[in-house]
């Protein structure tokens, strides 16, 4: 990465108006979420083929309740400990003076909206949401409640099944029926949302900068965006760790944090191009 490049992709960026912004993992990095690939990232300590999908969580739960407390603790205490880094804080001021038209996630986190970014699209769901598995009602998890849910893991160390007990105590019930809710995060072998991927696609269809910012793009469909950006004459930039398969297509690719480079790609007052 040289700086007279992130001067040039900076100052292109500042010719558009109709910017998209596509993230995954790699932005909530910086402000403690670990990512899911690479060193120390989550698939690497939690088994994406038992903890990515609800048959498997279900199978820990009945068999290694303990394992399923730890990776409950382990994502409460990350998510409600994370704060948005400078990558989502420029993104939303973008999106507040118009530059940027929507940032499109596969993040369930909820780091853009606090970011100040109004228009997000969570292709793969959203972790402060609860559906219900028996009438299928959507409800809010707010922070309040996660952190009640938080503190009553505490304490609950020893016996198989009074952690398996315990678990089903406090798993979050429906406000309406009673029923069991399970977060309206897209698992494996899931479908993502119909509606929030049509969006997520006519906003890339008609952008004119794609900015992809922290994804190693083998997830699909969600992987496909840039590609159809490119399609149709957008400007491609890439802010990631290392090359991904976004790397060949891309106008300008930069390679290290985003919470530094994002600010110096769409700075508060950009420089005419
Ligand atoms: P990955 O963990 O696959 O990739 C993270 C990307 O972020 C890599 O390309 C890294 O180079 C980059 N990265 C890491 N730290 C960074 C930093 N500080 N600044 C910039 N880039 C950084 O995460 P995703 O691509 O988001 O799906 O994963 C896609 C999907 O796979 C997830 O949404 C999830 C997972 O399985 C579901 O849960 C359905």
């Amino acid at each position: 990465m040289s700086r007279s490049d992130l001067t040039e992709a900076a100052g292109r960026l500042s010719a558009c108006r109709r910017i998209v912004v596509f993230t995954g993992a790699g932005v909530s990095a910086e402000s403690g979420i670990p990512t899911f690939r690479g060193e120390g990232g989550i698939w690497e300590k939690y088994d994406p083929d038992v903890f990515g999908n609800i048959p498997g969580l279900g199978q820990v739960w009945l068999t290694q309740p303990q394992r399923l407390l730890d990776f409950i603790t382990d994502a409460l205490d990350t998510f409600l400990a994370a704060q948005p880094n400078a990558a989502h804080l420029v993104i939303g001021k973008a999106e507040a003076a118009g530059r940027i038209r929507a940032v499109v996630t596969q993040n369930v986190d909820d780091l853009h909206e606090r970011g100040g970014t109004r228009t997000v699209f969570k292709l793969h769901g959203d972790l402060y949401t609860l559906r219900c598995l028996r009438c299928g009602r959507s409800g809010p998890l707010d922070r309040g409640r996660m952190e009640r849910i938080r503190d009553q893991l505490d304490g609950m160390r020893s016996g198989r099944l009074a952690i398996l007990k315990k678990l089903w105590e406090i798993m979050p019930r429906c406000g309406e029926c009673e029923g069991l809710t399970r977060p309206d995060v897209v698992f494996f072998g899931e479908s993502l949302p119909a509606n929030v991927l049509r969006q997520a696609e006519e906003e890339t269809r008609s952008c004119d900068a794609f900015l992809i910012v922290g994804t190693s793009g083998v997830v699909y469909p969600a992987a496909l965006l840039p590609k159809l950006a490119r399609s149709r004459g957008a400007l491609v930039v890439e802010v990631n760790r290392e090359a991904s398969p976004y790397t060949e297509m891309s106008d300008f690719s930069f390679f290290g944090p985003a919470g530094s480079i994002v600010p110096e790609l769409i700075p508060e007052s950009p420089r005419p191009a």
